[in-house]
């Protein structure tokens, strides 16, 4: 059969959140007494939000209690919260819209596999959340990429096999999760930070239908070996 389902990473593929991130994280970090830029803030793309806080802290050379943790996570999220509920389908990254147009008019379903807890509020707030046939965010997962455990529920409610899931991401984490799923992982972004994936493009502007009938046909090779 040669059939195809897309797993779409959330931030940084359909939205660009990092920079509300970046802003809550900021707060954190100057509560603490020290500086946080955007270099460090690469490095929380992709990571979930407890891990992120432990990369922070780290940053800074700070210790906390489990119970300072849990507040910061708590108020940093609400800070972030601030920034997302004022979000509109305008911050879908260009060729997003397009490329679900695409994948609908091919008959390939897609879910969402992200590492955030918020994800289902920010495709709400996009007006995107009903295109979806599945969501598989922070709130489902015991494992945080690179553990491929997201990407492979996801592949579940396609009701597909992983080597034909076709991931889209934009951090290094989530395409090594789609790698170890095997599932043919397209890095959206800096080609060298994510040299790892199988196909890489700047943005979804650059995503063709004849790209993506392209992998219905690889998909149909790797059956046949
Ligand atoms: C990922 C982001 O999608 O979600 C990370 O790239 C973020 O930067 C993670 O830490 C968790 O997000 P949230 O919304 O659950 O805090
Ligand atoms: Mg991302």
């Amino acid at each position: 059969m040669n059939k195809i389902g897309v797993i779409f990473d959330l931030d940084g593929v359909i939205v660009d959140t990092a920079k509300y991130h970046f802003l809550a994280w900021k707060g954190v970090a100057n509560h603490l007494g020290f500086e946080f830029t955007e270099a460090h803030n690469e490095l929380l793309k992709g990571v979930s939000r407890v891990r992120s806080l432990e990369i922070l802290l780290d940053i800074g050379k700070v210790k906390l209690s489990e119970a300072k943790k849990q507040e910061f996570l708590i108020s940093k999220n609400e800070e972030y919260l601030k920034y997302i509920t004022k979000m509109g389908p305008e911050e879908i990254l260009p060729g997003a819209s397009k490329l679900l147009d695409t994948l609908d008019e091919l008959g390939i379903q897609y879910v969402l596999g992200s590492a955030s807890k918020n994800a289902p509020l920010i495709l709400r707030q996009v007006n995107l959340y009903e295109r979806f046939i599945g969501i598989v965010d922070g709130n489902s997962v015991s494992k945080a990429k690179p553990d491929p455990e997201v990407f492979l529920i996801g592949a579940k409610k396609l009701n597909l096999k992983p080597e034909h899931c076709v991931v889209f991401e934009d951090a290094i984490a989530g395409i090594d999760a789609a790698n170890t799923a095997h599932m043919i992982s397209i890095g959206i972004g800096d080609k060298q930070t994510l040299s790892n994936a199988d196909f890489n493009f700047k943005n979804l502007t650059e995503i063709t239908s004849d790209f993506i009938k392209s992998l219905i046909k690889k998909t149909q090779t790797i059956k046949q070996k």
